[in-house]
């Protein structure tokens, strides 16, 4: 579903280049965490997924990027978001009207649509991702995680393919991360595919397939899902993986942690409330 093949890539302004050589392959269905420190170049990657390079970034542009059967390069943008549908760490930056539903609508309205089929497809989305309360809202009464959760929504009624997320869990409290992953869970099951550039861990452990590692613009290895979650702490706080810095409320994680001493600190902070592997992935 998403091939990116040898490709390459420096922006316009740079002297060195940003991405080189990478290579990645996911599948239909699959989600995939793009993960590495600050500046390795995920938020790069996803852009030559959703199109924004080559369509908005300058730069020079190496290799091939096919997503959905198109040649993202050669495909206009307006083709590439009926099947590419972008979430962003800050929701403000993709939001075009201020009452929610239209919001949802705008989408659906560029792609002509006729206003009842609107109205059913709205509904259906919030009915589908669980988040009715965001219906007949003004955005700037609503919370930074509701806002994220209208952003999906937004893109959850156009019906993409492909879902690309760039630090969506960034400026959100533990309960919006929790419903965003509810969402992630639900569009997983709906069998889309899906990558996602996150520092986080915890939210993501039942729903990912694989890690990308990049490091210095590239992928240095690709992890399976148990791979990652057997990663010594030492070693996955190396690859600038984290979650959250303080542990909270109890939340469902079916996975198993990897059998070592963990969690020094934590337990100075007296929290029986959360469980070894929460103060694991909590590191
Ligand atoms: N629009 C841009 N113009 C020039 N350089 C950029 C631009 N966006 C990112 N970069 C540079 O490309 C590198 C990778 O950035 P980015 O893809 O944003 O990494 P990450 O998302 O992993 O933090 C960084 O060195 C960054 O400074
Ligand atoms: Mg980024």
């Amino acid at each position: 579903m998403i091939d990116i093949e040898d490709v390459s890539f420096k922006y316009g302004s740079e002297e060195r280049e940003c991405l080189k050589s990478i290579d990645l392959h996911i599948s239909k269905g699959e989600c995939v965490l793009l993960c590495g420190r600050s500046g390795c170049g995920k938020t790069t990657v996803t852009k030559l997924v959703n199109g924004l390079i080559p369509h908005f970034d300058e730069g020079e542009l190496r290799g091939k990027v096919t997503v959905a059967g198109m040649d993202v390069a050669g495909t206009e943008m307006y083709r590439l978001s009926q099947k590419v549908g972008s979430v962003f760490q800050n929701p403000k930056t993709q939001f075009f009207n201020i009452d929610s539903d239209s919001e949802i609508a705008f989408g659906l309205e560029n792609q002509g649509m006729e206003p009842g089929r609107i109205r059913e497809r709205i509904d259906e989305t919030v009915r589908q991702l669980r988040v009715e309360g965001i219906l007949g809202r003004n955005l700037f009464e609503m919370s930074g995680g509701e806002r994220q959760l209208l952003a999906f929504a937004s893109v959850h009624a156009i019906d993409p393919d492909v879902y690309v997320l760039d630090e969506p869990s960034a400026n959100l409290d533990r309960d919006a991360i929790d419903q965003l992953r509810e969402c992630l869970m639900t569009i997983k099951r709906q069998g889309k595919t899906v990558l996602i550039a996150e520092h986080r861990l915890y939210y993501l452990m039942d729903i990912i397939d694989k890690a990308a590692y990049m490091d210095c613009g590239e992928v240095r290895r690709v992890f399976s899902r148990d791979e990652l979650l057997a990663l010594p702490m030492g070693e996955r706080k190396e690859m600038g993986l984290r979650t959250r810095t303080a542990p909270g409320r109890g939340r469902t994680w079916s996975g198993t942690i990897p059998e070592r001493p963990v969690a020094r600190t934590w337990r100075s902070r007296g929290s029986a409330a959360s469980s070894r592997k929460e103060r694991y992935w909590a590191m």
